[in-house]
């Protein structure tokens, strides 16, 4: 049966470290110059309601250097949902490409992609889940940290997509997780639900204590812009800083999805200090997706 990749629980701990071995091999391939058309004659879809620099561009480029070809579908040109239904579109692209990547509102619309497609369909940004980004994150923490035993997470702000799926990762690799949001912006209450690995807070400044890494995302997403004023105000106690990061440990890494809202979320003098791996972070999105369309290849 074809395998979708829409939330991170889509993936058991066995197969999310069998990504993690492919995607060191394709980037050690890449880094070396060395031929690795995989995905040679497959076309890649990529459907975009929502703007994009790293998901964009790393599906693309991740698509040429497996040998293969992208689409870019944007905004205006399916329109899913109102100049054709979720299910056509699916049905459609079905026939033509291999893979289908969407970034979507609502998460019902990549489910539903992944439900009438017959072929794989990848999640790239819903309103509830961000998996491709947190497989970027899991595979950067174990080329910093070796692995992912021991590791305790700080995820500071917003309860969001970002945030659910690290909760879900959590659960599945174990991943110790300390989230501390304002109270009101909790993550997904079926998450919450199911977490077994998380403690939340409203204190950035106890969450922070004893991490090995601190987390942080924009305090709006994109669809919430006309709560951004009102969300600074709220959010304000918890910005990434030097003074928080005085609470942390002194090899405390720090990452964000990016992109970042400098002076909001984040200071400068810590996004840019020695501690930041964000754009680590941000390289390691190409490697990590190419290894998610190959492995999901050759899933039958
Ligand atoms: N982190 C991330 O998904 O970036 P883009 O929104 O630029 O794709
Ligand atoms: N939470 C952010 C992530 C952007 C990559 C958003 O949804 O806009």
């Amino acid at each position: 049966m074809k395998r979708d990749f829409i939330t991170m629980f889509d993936l058991k701990k066995e197969e999310i470290h069998q990504i993690f071995e492919l995607a060191k091999t394709l980037k050690n391939s890449q880094k070396k110059g060395v031929e690795h058309r995989i995905l040679k004659y497959k076309t890649l879809a990529m459907v975009f309601e929502k703007p994009s620099l790293r998901t964009r561009v790393t599906f693309e480029t991740g698509m040429t250097q497996l040998g293969g070809h992208a689409i870019y579908l944007a905004p205006s040109d399916i329109q899913l949902g109102k100049r054709e239904t979720v299910p056509d579109a699916a049905k459609n692209l079905s026939r033509w490409v291999d893979i289908v990547m969407a970034r979507v509102f609502a998460h019902k619309t990549v489910d539903d992609l992944a439900k009438n497609a017959t072929i794989p369909v990848i999640n790239g940004l819903s309103d509830l889940e961000h998996p491709c980004q947190i497989m970027a994150d899991l595979f950067t923490i174990v080329e910093k940290k070796e692995s992912l035993e021991n590791i305790t997470l700080a995820y500071i702000g917003d309860g969001n997509n970002v945030c659910n799926s690290f909760m879900a990762a959590s659960n599945i690799l174990g991943l110790r997780l300390k989230i501390a949001t304002p109270a009101g912006y909790e993550p997904n209450k079926n998450y919450i639900a199911k977490a077994k690995y998380t403690a939340l807070t409203n204190d950035p400044r106890a969450a922070v204590k004893d991490a090995d890494i601190v987390y942080t995302d924009v305090w709006a997403s994109m669809g919430q812009e006309k709560e951004a004023a009102q969300r600074k105000e709220v959010f304000a106690p918890f910005q990434v800083n030097a003074e928080l990061m005085k609470h942390a440990k002194e090899d405390t890494l720090v990452m964000h999805c990016l992109p970042a809202h400098r002076g909001e979320e984040i200071t400068d003098e810590v996004i840019d200090g020695p501690h930041s791996i964000v754009f680590d972070e941000a390289e390691n999105r190409l490697h990590i997706q190419k290894a998610i369309m190959v492995w999901l290849s050759q899933q039958h």
